[in-house]
């Protein structure tokens, strides 16, 4: 026993010495072959990490009405690949990127609807100048906080509650938990934002992470 649990140790003593280093893992190894918006791991804590990233672009579908955040999700993605082999104004292909995200608001609509935007980040290549498309819509975001907690496998209707309210609770008792609320409060509409990086074809090695954003501004507790 002792022989195996060895290398955690040793990772383990690894990250208290070289914090940083260790951050870097958290990484989706998609990332290293397709282009993800880079971040700053600016603290981790007990099943939660706290990104800060820098400007970005997201083209974003309108809001999908749906009792399923799997069929929504995939309704939303086939719309954005269409974009990013060239349905666009300027019949331009675009880079695939990720992640894959999508903003989970519910709603009081009927047989228990809820409303899902789902968005691919847009390369900093066409960032200046994005191409335009029917239906769809940019969002620049400014420098935004992220608490993430990762998971694997496929996204289920069932598990995605739990994980939410896993991050959620990881985060009570830590420095963020008033940023975190404030920042639900600034967009009541948005419960939380779902993060993807495989295609639906890779079955090993399937990152996902749950993200709440706030923004710097509305926190006091930094
Ligand atoms: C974000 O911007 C700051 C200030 O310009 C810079 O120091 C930092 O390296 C940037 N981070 C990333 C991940 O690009
Ligand atoms: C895009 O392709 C369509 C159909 O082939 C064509 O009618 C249109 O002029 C093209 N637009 C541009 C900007 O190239």
């Amino acid at each position: 026993m002792a022989f195996m649990r060895a290398p955690c140790i040793s990772s383990l003593l690894f990250c208290f010495l070289i914090a940083s280093t260790c951050a870097l893992k958290s990484v989706p190894p998609t990332c290293e072959r397709i282009e993800c918006p880079s971040y700053d791991v600016v603290d981790q804590g007990n099943g939660f990490e706290i990104r800060r990233y820098n400007s970005t672009e997201w083209i974003s579908t309108a809001p999908i009405e749906d009792i399923s955040f799997v069929e929504a999700t995939r309704t939303g993605f086939l719309q954005l690949f269409d974009y990013i082999q060239g349905k666009n104004a300027y019949n331009e292909t675009i880079e695939m990127t990720g992640p894959v995200i999508t903003e989970v608001s519910p709603s009081d609509g009927p047989f228990c609807a809820s409303s899902f935007i789902v968005s691919f980040y847009v390369p900093k290549k066409n960032q200046a100048d994005p191409p335009p498309a029917d239906g769809l819509h940019l969002q620049k975001w400014g420098p935004t906080y992220a608490a993430v907690r990762q998971f694997s496998g496929f996204v289920s209707d069932d598990s995605l509650g739990q994980e939410a309210a896993a991050l959620y609770s990881s985060l009570q008792g830590s420095n963020w938990a008033s940023a975190v609320d404030q920042g639900r409060k600034a967009d009541p509409t948005s419960a939380y934002t779902v993060a993807q990086y495989n295609s639906p074809f890779e079955f090993s090695g399937r990152v996902n992470e749950i993200w709440m954003l706030f923004s710097q501004e509305s926190s006091n507790t930094i």
